[in-house]
């Protein structure tokens, strides 16, 4: 069993988390849409995530819809002490799988209540605000989030949510949402490759904030790089291993959620702890996204 420790901690809020966690958005059927084939393997891959000491997964109500979220009361409640679930709101499902925004007061609070009844919790550890944004499968675009953020904290004020985060968002977002609310984490698409949020990064590193990148292997698209495999065949570790390595050392605030429906898988991204990138090792890894 790896001893995920090594790869240190972070703060989530007032909570404290090892900085390999676990991404839950796999365990729903395909197209993160009904149930999965196997909920017993989908189970076993949770229970294996908290043996290996992981103490922070990641989850929504609408990966499913409500499927993940109960999959993990099913496998994990009652849950250990020091286990934080991450989830968020701000969408819904429609009927064929597409993804939609559900940003008002209304949706909000009843995102937070069905998060709440199918994880059997009473409070939300932390809750991302999730941006839709204008054109499915673009990433942030501009735009005030006053309003939905304005609606979370009130549900915060009421008890429901201890720790407001933002998913897709912008600078300009994060520096609005800031002015509303306490901000613990942000959560955007990043990775080896994907590196629009650089500068985002090392602001949120300076304030304090946690940032956890989604896509950490590229998502539905794994990364595949001929460098990246080149590295990882010299060090002995596999590409995944490296990417997620790379994540690690690129800033203290990185929290990692990589998502797999496979206990393999799973094993495979925790031994990460133990994989140290050696200086000429990164600037080689920086050079991928120069290059893309
Ligand atoms: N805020 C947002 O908008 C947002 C969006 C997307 C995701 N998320 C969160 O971020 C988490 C991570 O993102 P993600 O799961 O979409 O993408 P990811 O972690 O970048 O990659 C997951 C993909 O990589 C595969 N994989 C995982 N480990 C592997 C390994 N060791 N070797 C080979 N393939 C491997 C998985 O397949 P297998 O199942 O076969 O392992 C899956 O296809 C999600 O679980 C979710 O909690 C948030």
């Amino acid at each position: 069993m790896t001893n995920i420790d090594r790869s240190g901690t972070s703060h989530l809020g007032t909570r404290k988390v090892k900085r390999l966690g676990y991404g839950a958005m796999q365990l729903a059927g395909r197209g993160v849409f009904g149930p999965p084939k196997d909920p017993e393997a989908a189970r076993a891959v949770l229970c294996e995530a908290v043996a290996n000491g992981v103490n922070h997964i990641d989850t929504s109500d609408f990966y499913g819809p409500h499927v993940t979220n109960r999959i993990i009361r099913e496998a994990l409640h009652p849950y250990p002490d020091d286990l934080v679930i991450v989830t968020k709101v701000g969408a819904r499902r429609g009927a064929d799988a597409s993804w939609l925004p559900a940003a008002s007061s209304g949706e909000l609070t009843q995102a937070v209540y069905d998060n709440l009844r199918n994880l059997g919790l009473d409070v939300l550890d932390v809750v991302n605000l999730r941006v839709m944004p204008e054109v499915r499968g673009h990433g942030p675009s501009e735009g005030s989030i006053e309003t939905p953020l304005t609606a979370l904290a009130e549900l915060q004020r009421k008890g429901l949510v201890r720790h407001i985060g933002l998913s897709n968002v912008t600078p300009s977002q994060v520096r609005e949402g800031r002015r509303i609310a306490e901000i613990v984490c942000v959560q955007n698409h990043y990775n080896l490759i994907h590196r629009d949020d650089d500068a985002l990064i090392d602001q949120l590193a300076r304030d304090g904030i946690a940032y956890v990148p989604f896509f950490p292997l590229g998502g539905f698209t794994p990364l595949q790089s001929s460098t990246l495999s080149g590295v990882a065949e010299r060090l002995g570790a596999t590409p995944m291993q490296v990417a997620l390595a790379w994540l690690l050392q690129r800033s203290p605030n990185i929290l990692l959620i990589p998502g797999t429906s496979s206990v393999a898988h799973l094993r495979e991204n925790l031994a990460t702890a133990e994989l140290e990138l050696p200086a000429g090792v990164v600037a080689e890894l920086d050079d991928i996204a120069k290059a893309a």
